[in-house]
């Protein structure tokens, strides 16, 4: 029995175009480094997974009051002041329901007259966020 040319046309056209959807098509661009890029490469940060392992160790080994000084000093000492002190938002150092008040924030509560502002920045932070930022608050005495 013969199986028409058309139909074998048909369905390599199929494969290439599953092909063509799939994950995997971009890989080689991506990892744009083989032979011996990819094995300085290796030498000098280890393989993809040794990297992962390495940096899911480093955030692990970070006390939660590390982990609130990393968001701290990055999204909010610019207006609140490097030691809580106050700028352009209020003084923090010293206060103890900062996460109450970032989650009234992010459920886009009315505080104070500028609490848009604090809408945008509080968007982003998990529960957990909340909890060591304040715990990092927390050293910042009053
Ligand atoms: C662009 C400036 C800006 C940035 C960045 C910013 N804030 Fe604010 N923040 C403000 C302003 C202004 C207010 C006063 C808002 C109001 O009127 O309700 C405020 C209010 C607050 C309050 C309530 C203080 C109180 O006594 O009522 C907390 C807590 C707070 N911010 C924490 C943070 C944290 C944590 C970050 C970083 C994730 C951050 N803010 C980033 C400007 C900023």
């Amino acid at each position: 029995m013969k199986i028409p040319l058309i139909i074998i046309i048909f369905s390599s056209l199929l494969v290439v175009l599953f092909y063509s959807q799939t994950n995997y098509k971009d890989y080689a661009r991506v990892h744009n480094c083989s032979g011996s890029c990819y094995d300085n490469e290796l030498k000098n940060s280890g393989t993809p997974s040794e990297r992962l392992h390495a940096k899911m160790m480093s955030l692990s080994n970070k006390t939660t009051v590390e982990l609130g000084k990393d968001i701290y000093s990055k999204n909010c000492a610019a207006c609140h002041g490097g030691s809580g002190e106050g700028g352009v938002g209020p003084y923090l150092a010293g206060k103890n329901n900062i996460v109450d008040m970032l989650q009234a924030y992010k459920d886009k509560k009315t505080r104070g007259t500028q609490s848009a502002i604090m809408w945008a920045n509080a968007q982003q932070l998990s529960t957990k966020d909340m909890e060591n930022l304040a715990e990092y608050i927390d050293t910042l005495g009053n």
